[in-house]
Formats: C-alpha cells, sequence, structure tokens
C-alpha cells in the first residue's frame, strides 16, 4: 500500500507538470497511477475498436462507449464509419474473460495508455476493461482543436476488492428503471456491489413462489418479480456489478409476519408498517421452528435467484423487550442456558448460518451479530461506529464499514470522503488482520426517498465515497475531490442519472411564478437539516408526499461551499483583491434579494414556509458586507455595530421548514476578521 501512495502522489505531480490540458483530468476515483505525456487523441473520429480475449460483456460496454461519448460530446460518433480504416484504434486486450459469477477475489485492475495515434487498454479480466473504458469517457474533455483524450499512463488497482452502495427499497418501493439508473451511475465510478435492502417493517419487496403470503401480504402490490430480479442480475453483471441481497431478520420483519402472524415474538401488525416502525413491531420468534422451516424455503428461493457468493442477513436493532416478556422463550432461554436476548440472536443466527451455507452462500450480517459465538464463516457489516470493523477483522471475521457512508443523514461529500477505513483502531490492526477489511458501502436508506429525488440523494456524492473505496489513502485533497466531483457529476447527468434534471423540476414547482433567479439566491443558500433532525420532529409516513423543499435541495450546496470557501480565504488573506471583489458581489446579491422577493411571498405557500430565511438572508448579506468594508479599510466597525454582525449570525441558525441556511459560516469568518473599537 505505501508503494502506491508514494505513485499517487508522485502521479499528482507530473500531472501538475503537464502542459497539454492545465485543468486535471475528472477522473474519480482517482487511478492508482497516472502519468501525463505530451500530445493528445483526437476524437474528431470514432475509435475503431479492435478487442481481443474479454468475454461477451465487452461486446455490449463498447456499445454504451460510443452511446455515452456522443452523449458527453455531442458529436455524432453514430453517423459516422466507425470501421475506416484511418480512425485511430482502440485497441483492447483481457488476458482472460471473467467469472461467470463476479467474485470479491477478482481481479479489476487495468493498464491504459493513450498517446496521439490511439489507445491501449490492457486487463487480466473483463471487469478491468470495463474499468478501462469508464476512465477513457472520464478523460474526454475540450482541447483546444475540439474533443480529445490526453495522452497518459495510467495503471489502476482497486484498494479494496468490496466497494458498495446500499439501496434501502423497502421503505419506499424503487422500480427496476431506478435501480439500472444507479447502477449505471455506479460503474462509472467503478463501484462494484448494489446490496438491496429487500425486506424490512415497511415492505417485503420480492416475488416469492415458496411463500408467496410475503409478497400479497407484505408489499402493497410493489415488489420485483422473479424476471425482474434475473433481469436487473443481469443488468448488473454487464457491467461488473454484484448484487447481494438483504432479508433482515429476525427485527425489521413486520412484512413477514403480516403474512406469517404466528412466527411472531408477540401479537405482531396486520398490515405492514407505514411509520418509522422500528422497535415498534415484534420479531420473529427463534424458539419455533416454524421460523426456521420458512427462512430455508425463502433463503433456498432467493439464494437460486441470486447469483452472488454472499446473503446478507440484516440483524440489527432487534428489541430485546418482547422475547423479556414472553413466557415460552424465557422458558426455552432457561432451559438452554442462554442468559441474555443478544445469547438468543446468536443461536438464531447459528441456525441462519447453517441455513444459508446449505443454500452455497457466504452469511453477512449488520454488526450486532458480531458477539463471541458468532462463527467465523459470518461476515460483519459495521454500521454503528468503525470499533466493530476492527473488532471484527481482529477476530478474524471478514468485514466492510458502512459507519460514517450513510449518505441519507444529509452530510456534504468531505466528510463521508475523509472517512478512510484504515484508520482509528483499525489503523492498529496486524496486515494479515487488515486483509479481512473487505471495504465498505455507501448506505441510502429510504425514509425520505422517491424515484424523484433520489438520484439528488445517491449523486454526486456517492462518486466521492467510491474514490475513498478505490484510491490510494493518500488521496484526500478536498479541494481536487471537488473539482473533479462537480464534472464527473455532469458526466453522471450524460449518463441518463436525474440528479439535476429532478432537482429542477421539483424546484420549478415549488418556485410558482415566483422569479427563478429570486428563488434560487436564497434556495442556493440553504440545506436539509443533517442527522436524524428530521425525523426527530416530523416522522416518517409513507403517505407524506416528499415535494417539499426539504426533498428537492441537494443535502450540500454547491453555492454555499463556494461562500464559505471563498470567505474563509478573505479571512485568512485580507489582501486576496479577486477573492474580495468575488464575495463582496455574492453578499451583495444576498442583501438584495428580500426586498424583490417579498412580493411574491404572501401568494404562495412553499414560498412562505421559507419566507423566514429571506430576510435572515438579507441580514447576513448586510453584515458580511460591513465586515468585508472593514477588512478592506483596516477601518473597524463599533461595538455595537459587532454585536448587532453576531445578532445576524445568531439569527441565521435557526432552522424552519427542515432547512439551514448554510451560509451563516461565510459571515462568521468576516465577522471575527473585522477589527472592533475598543
Ligand atoms: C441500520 O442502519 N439499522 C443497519
Amino acid at each position: 500500500m505505501r508503494n502506491w501512495q508514494v505513485l499517487a502522489s508522485s502521479a499528482l505531480i507530473a500531472l501538475a507538470s503537464s502542459t497539454v490540458f492545465a485543468a486535471q483530468p475528472a477522473l474519480m476515483p482517482w487511478p492508482t497511477t497516472y502519468t501525463a505525456k505530451d500530445g493528445s487523441l483526437s476524437l474528431d473520429k470514432p475509435l475503431r475498436v479492435d478487442a481481443s480475449g474479454c468475454d461477451a460483456r465487452l461486446t455490449k460496454a463498447i456499445d454504451r462507449f460510443r452511446a455515452q461519448l456522443t452523449a458527453q460530446t455531442g458529436n455524432l460518433y453514430n453517423h459516422q464509419p466507425v470501421e475506416a480504416k484511418d480512425n485511430p484504434v482502440l485497441a483492447i486486450h483481457c488476458a482472460a474473460a471473467g467469472l461467470p459469477v463476479q467474485a470479491v477475489t477478482e481481479d479489476e485492475s487495468y493498464g491504459l495508455a493513450i498517446d496521439p495515434a490511439g489507445v491501449k487498454l490492457t486487463a487480466p479480466t473483463t471487469l478491468g476493461a470495463l474499468h478501462g473504458l469508464q476512465t477513457i469517457l472520464q478523460l474526454a474533455t475540450w482541447a483546444p482543436k475540439g474533443w480529445a483524450l490526453p495522452a497518459v499512463e495510467i495503471q489502476d488497482t482497486p484498494r479494496f476488492p468490496w466497494r458498495g452502495l446500499m439501496i434501502d427499497v423497502s421503505r419506499h418501493f424503487m422500480p427496476l428503471d431506478q435501480l439500472q439508473r444507479e447502477i449505471d451511475g455506479m460503474a462509472a465510478v467503478k463501484l462494484n456491489v448494489l446490496h438491496i435492502h429487500l425486506s424490512d417493517d415497511q415492505g417485503f419487496r420480492v416475488e416469492s413462489k415458496k411463500a408467496p403470503k410475503l409478497q400479497q401480504l407484505g408489499s402493497e402490490g410493489m415488489y420485483y418479480t422473479q424476471d425482474q430480479i434475473r433481469e436487473i442480475v443481469s443488468y448488473a453483471r454487464e457491467r461488473g456489478i454484484r448484487i447481494v441481497p438483504e432479508f433482515d431478520v429476525p427485527g425489521h420483519s413486520t412484512s413477514w409476519t403480516v403474512a406469517y402472524p404466528e412466527l411472531a415474538s408477540d401479537t405482531p401488525a396486520t398490515r405492514v408498517v407505514r411509520n418509522q416502525g422500528d422497535r415498534q413491531q415484534p420479531p420473529l420468534d427463534p424458539t419455533n421452528e416454524k421460523v426456521y422451516k420458512l427462512l430455508d424455503d425463502v433463503f433456498g428461493e432467493m439464494a437460486a435467484l441470486f447469483p452472488d457468493a454472499y446473503f446478507h442477513i440484516g440483524g440489527d436493532e432487534v428489541d430485546p423487550k418482547y422475547w423479556d416478556k414472553s413466557e415460552h422463550i424465557q422458558a426455552f432461554m432457561k432451559a438452554h442456558n442462554l442468559k441474555n436476548a443478544d445469547a438468543l440472536q446468536a443461536l438464531f443466527n447459528q441456525r441462519l448460518l447453517a441455513i444459508v451455507t446449505k443454500h452455497g452462500k457466504h452469511m453477512i450480517g449488520w454488526d450486532e451479530i458480531l458477539v463471541p459465538e458468532l462463527p467465523k464463516e459470518t461476515m460483519v457489516h459495521s454500521w454503528r461506529g468503525p470499533k466493530s470493523l476492527a473488532v471484527a477483522a481482529k477476530e478474524g471475521f471478514n468485514t466492510i464499514l458502512s459507519a460514517g457512508y450513510y449518505i441519507d443523514l444529509m452530510q456534504p461529500a468531505s466528510q463521508h470522503y475523509l472517512v478512510e477505513p484504515l484508520s482509528g483502531d483499525a489503523a492498529d490492526l496486524t496486515p494479515e488482520q487488515t486483509k479481512h477489511i473487505l471495504g465498505g458501502e455507501a448506505a441510502q436508506w429510504a425514509e425520505y426517498i422517491t424515484p424523484e429525488n433520489a438520484d439528488n440523494r445517491i449523486w454526486p456524492r456517492t462518486a466521492a465515497i467510491a474514490e475513498r473505496f478505490w484510491s490510494a489513502a493518500s488521496v484526500r485533497d478536498v479541494d481536487s475531490m471537488y473539482a473533479r466531483l462537480d464534472r464527473v457529476s455532469t458526466e453522471l447527468e450524460f449518463l441518463g442519472l436525474k440528479h439535476r434534471a429532478n432537482q429542477e423540476r421539483m424546484l420549478a414547482r415549488l418556485a410558482g411564478s415566483a422569479p427563478r433567479d429570486l428563488v434560487s439566491t436564497l434556495s442556493n443558500t440553504l440545506e436539509p437539516v443533517k442527522e436524524y433532525e428530521r425525523g426527530e420532529t416530523h416522522e416518517f409516513d409513507a403517505d407524506m408526499p416528499l415535494n417539499q423543499w426539504i426533498d428537492a435541495l441537494s443535502p450540500e450546496s454547491d453555492a454555499a461551499r463556494i461562500a464559505n470557501n471563498l470567505a474563509a480565504k478573505v479571512a485568512a488573506n485580507p489582501s486576496d483583491a479577486e477573492a474580495r471583489r468575488d464575495l463582496r458581489r455574492i453578499l451583495e446579491l444576498w442583501r438584495e434579494n428580500d426586498l424583490r422577493l417579498q412580493p411574491y411571498m404572501a401568494d404562495s405557500w412553499p414560498l412562505q414556509s421559507i419566507a423566514g430565511f429571506s430576510p435572515a438572508l438579507s441580514q447576513l448579506g448586510a453584515a458580511g458586507l460591513q465586515a468585508l468594508d472593514s477588512i478592506e479599510s483596516g477601518i473597524p466597525v463599533s461595538a455595537a455595530e459587532h454585536q448587532a454582525h453576531l445578532a445576524a449570525i445568531k439569527a441565521g441558525e435557526v432552522h424552519r421548514a427542515q432547512l439551514l441556511l448554510a451560509v451563516t459560516p461565510a459571515v462568521q469568518s468576516l465577522v471575527g476578521a473585522e477589527k472592533v473599537t475598543q
């Protein structure tokens, strides 16, 4: 690993000295080694492909590659002869085809050489070739004479073999075409596991032929047919992505007990949960042999449907109260010398492991399953904090990290980006123990997502997490990440993701008849509240429309980040005239906006819901401008003015409509740097 770190940083230096392409290429994840060469390859003509050794997935991948390059550039490659002899060659060679079922251990590396005559892409297996094509797409850029690829040599190998995205389809169902879009996005940033959370209190989302009551009574009609599952598995495989199914037991299982009430530890709900639900409903009864019979039937059926070697059994957040208060469960525990609910769940997990193993799978579960009795063949999915990742690895369990990658919590890309799997306790592991850390998964829980806003929740932040899983640990420059993320975000839109397009229409719906520029000036400074604050004030409810500002606005505001960075720059270096000028323009816009927007507020319910922010933003703008004047002129502000500035910041910190003003840090920086008369 040390080697890669050195190579990665020297690649960045080599890049900086390249004279051909001024900007850093928008590669994400950043490759293991990147050596810029002189010159470039013009994309005026379509590339003529000469492929050998790869499996059939490559042929389709080349079709997608051409379509994507056409979308990104607007060049009409599909109108031009592809096979003309004087076209530059894209030579692709795989040393071997991929495995029939993609494995965690499969070699995904590739090498790429681009010069003015053509492209050479080589890989040990088809997987590397698929990744290499994505890299070429990210390299395509405007050059002075047209679209081109920079001359470059790249060697690229992922740091972790398990690079995932978990999507909950239980709390809000996600139609197949949406999952396909997310898979396209995943492939673009070299993620390789889609973990689908298929059952929870709110829904059982796959057709079972062995136990059809599960989807009949547990899904409200929203589930994937087995044909659709086969379709999505195949769609993912063609893009180098494994699908790991999760069926969460024994807790989070109301969708099972609606269909089979006799299997619950207490009287269960008669219909699936349509609100938060966690811990409110009884788990499956681990003392009931019929539970294992049903799990054997259904898991056997699902194991055949999902070819991946791994099978996720959930295991999180089991409420012990139902087991503690049940006479027959207590009697069972006494008879089997089980001290507490954890011991009972451990016994349940051992029975599950036998079932999952019998059906040819490795079992994986959330970190609650990590107890001394857990057999070592089980894999541990760390979510409550990174400690369980290190403990699991130390004890010899394979493990992956999702703590720090919960993208439903509305944190900025930078926060997730800097979560390093091999830090904290995990940094002290031996190399042998470290090998048990296979990677991680971004996790998108679905209380507050619909097909309309899901892409905006998942993208582009997941691309930054993908870089954490793929690239060297030393690749962690936040400014570079954001500069590349912005362009990757555009690439994802050309690929068909709708994180920007759908947001545009949701914001248009909210703006109504008010001028968009005025509404945007305000809404661009707002962000959804963070962590679990939304659920604490307004509990999730499946009937609640997700059409509010909080549903439309991005988890992080680019405009706010830019303003906050500019202000920090000015505070640190008041002589930076360019930063001062740019910042002044922004602050003036904020200060003037309220007066112009007010006439539209009264008639619009959505605007009224954020009306309180409008004067607060104007006051922040005014305070920021006075602080900036003082910083520029060196003339101190009075103590009373300083107090007024602090009051404007305080007023800017109030949350409304589950939103916050994300630009108060900008004014905080300026007011912190202003001189005050003594
Ligand atoms: C979880 O977030 N309950 C795994």
